[in-house]
C-alpha cells in the first residue's frame, strides 16, 4: 500500500527542505520530541560528520513507522558486474591504461534485470574505503525492483537517465528521472527503481567523496549555470507493507543484504539537507562566448566536488568570430568520461553514440575527429544553433583505471584512435 501527498516538488539545492506525507506527522520545534507524533520513531541520517561546518554540513530527519535499527545481519551476496574502488590492485586486474577508449552502448541484459543487478562498471579512481574518488557505471535494466530496496554506503549516485524513465521510490519520496534530467540519491538513502517504460539504460557517477555542490559563480554573478531553485526535491510519500524486502547494502564495494519484515520505504514524514535531488538538465543556463575562443568545458558544469564534475553539453548557440568552434584539441591533467544522452556531439562526426561513452585519461591527447576538423576549419562562421544533442561528462582530477570487464568488452570499439588518422601535416615543407 503507498499513501502520501501530492507528488508536486520543491526546489532548492542546499536548502533545508521537509516533507509530511500525513498532516502532523513531522515534530515542530525539535527533532526528536519524547514521543515522536504518530507513533513514528524519529531516526537521523548523516551525510557528513555532525562537525562539519554549516554550509557544507548534510543530514536530515526521518520520521518512520519502524527503525532502521530493527533488523537481521547483513551478509554478502553477490556483486555481480558491480567493482569498486581501489581499482587496479587486484590479481589480474589491468593497470591504468593512458590509451583513449571508447566503448559501443551495453549489450541486452537477461530478462530480470534490475536496476542494482544491471549495474556494470567501467572504472574509477580512489578508494571507497577512504571516501576518496568516484567510479563510472552504466545500468540497463528490463525489470522492476519490487522486493528489494538498494543502498549505497559508499557514496552518492548522481544518475544520467539515457533511455527510458526511472521511478525511483526512495525514502523521502518517488522522484520520476526521464532521459534529459539527472538525479541524486545522497549517500545511504535507500531506494528502489520501477521502470516506467519498461526497460532503461544509463550512467551512474558514484562519488565517495564529499558531496556534489553547485559551482561557485565567481565574475559569472549572482545567476548562471545551473540554477539551486531547479533542482527538485520530492514529496514525503511512504509504504506501509508488512512483507519481506530484501536491502541491498553497498559497502566498501561489496553488496550486502538483509531481508526487512516490511518495506524500508516507511518515512511519513522527513526535513533537513541530505535529500534526494532531481533536475532537468534542459534548464541549465549555457554560457559560452560571445566574441572568439571556445571556453574551457568547465563553464558548463552542473555540480563540482573534489572528486568529479559533473558537465553537460546543452544546446546552445555558437557564435564565435575567427574561431575553431567544436572543442579544441588538448591533453588534460584531469581525466574524462564522456557519455550521450541523445542525438550527436559537436566534436564527433561518428562512433559516439547515445548510450555509449568514451574516456580521456590523463594528459591523453584528443579533440576533434579528422572530419569534424576539416569540416569546422572551413565552416562559414554565421551564428548557429547546436540543439541536436545532448552529451555530458564525468571529469575527475584522478587517473580512471578501467575494470577487466571494460578493458575486454565486446562493446569496446577497437580501434579508436583512427578517428585522429589523416590529420595530415598542412604546413609548408
Ligand atoms: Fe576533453
Amino acid at each position: 500500500m503507498e499513501t502520501g501527498g501530492p507528488t508536486l516538488h520543491s526546489g532548492g539545492f542546499g536548502n533545508e527542505h521537509s516533507g509530511e506525507a500525513i498532516p502532523g506527522a513531522l515534530p515542530l520545534g525539535r527533532n526528536s520530541p519524547q514521543r515522536a507524533p504518530l507513533g513514528l520513531y524519529a531516526e537521523q541520517l548523516s551525510g557528513t560528520a555532525f562537525t562539519e561546518p554549516r554550509a557544507t554540513n548534510r543530514r536530515s530527519w526521518l520520521y518512520r513507522i519502524r527503525p532502521s535499527a530493527a533488523h537481521p545481519p547483513f551478509t554478502r551476496v553477490a556483486n555481480g558486474t558491480l567493482r569498486a574502488a581501489p581499482f587496479g590492485q587486484g590479481p589480474g586486474e589491468p593497470a591504468p591504461d593512458p590509451n583513449r577508449m571508447r566503448w559501443s552502448p551495453l549489450p541486452e541484459p537477461p530478462r530480470g534485470t534490475d536496476f542494482v543487478a544491471g549495474l556494470w562498471t567501467l572504472g574509477g579512481n580512489g578508494d571507497a574505503r577512504r571516501r576518496t574518488g568516484m567510479a563510472v557505471h552504466l545500468y540497463r535494466a528490463n525489470s522492476p525492483m519490487t522486493d528489494r530496496v538498494f543502498g549505497d554506503a559508499d557514496g552518492e549516485l548522481l544518475i544520467v537517465p539515457e533511455s527510458g524513465a526511472l521511478l525511483l521510490r526512495t525514502e523521502f519520496g518517488p522522484l520520476r528521472a526521464e532521459p534529459g534530467s539527472m538525479a541524486l540519491i545522497p549517500r545511504g538513502v535507500r531506494f528502489r527503481v520501477e521502470l516506467p517504460d519498461g526497460t532503461a539504460r544509463g550512467y551512474v557517477c558514484e562519488n565517495y567523496d564529499v558531496p556534489f555542490a553547485l559551482p561557485e559563480l565567481g565574475p559569472i554573478g549572482a545567476n548562471g549555470l545551473a540554477a539551486a531553485r531547479d533542482f527538485m526535491v520530492p514529496s514525503a510519500a511512504y509504504e506501509d507493507d508488512e512483507r519481506p524486502v530484501e536491502v541491498i547494502n553497498k559497502f566498501c564495494g561489496n553488496l550486502w543484504a538483509a531481508t526487512y519484515d516490511h518495506s524500508p520505504l516507511d518515512v511519513v514524514a522527513w526535513h533537513g539537507t541530505h535529500v534526494p535531488y532531481l533536475y532537468d538538465l534542459r534548464r541549465f543556463n549555457v554560457l559560452g562566448s560571445i566574441s572568439f575562443d571556445h571556453p574551457d568545458p568547465s563553464i558548463f558544469t552542473v555540480l563540482t566536488s573534489p572528486a568529479a564534475d559533473f558537465v553537460v553539453f546543452a544546446p546552445r548557440w555558437l557564435v564565435g568570430e575567427d574561431t575553431f568552434r567544436p572543442p579544441y584539441f588538448h591533453r588534460n591533467v584531469m581525466s574524462e568520461y564522456m557519455g550521450l544522452i541523445e542525438g550527436a556531439y559537436d566534436a564527433k562526426a561518428e562512433g559516439f553514440v547515445p548510450g555509449g561513452g568514451s574516456l580521456h585519461n590523463m594528459m591523453s591527447a584528443h579533440g576533434p575527429d579528422r572530419e569534424t576538423f576539416e569540416r569546422a576549419s572551413e565552416a562559414e562562421l554565421r551564428p548557429q544553433k547546436v540543439d541536436d544533442g545532448l552529451a555530458f561528462m564525468f571529469e575527475t582530477p584522478w587517473p580512471v583505471t578501467v575494470t577487466d570487464q571494460a578493458l575486454n568488452a565486446e562493446h569496446r570499439q577497437r580501434g579508436y584512435d583512427e578517428v585522429w588518422e589523416g590529420l595530415d601535416r598542412t604546413f609548408p615543407s
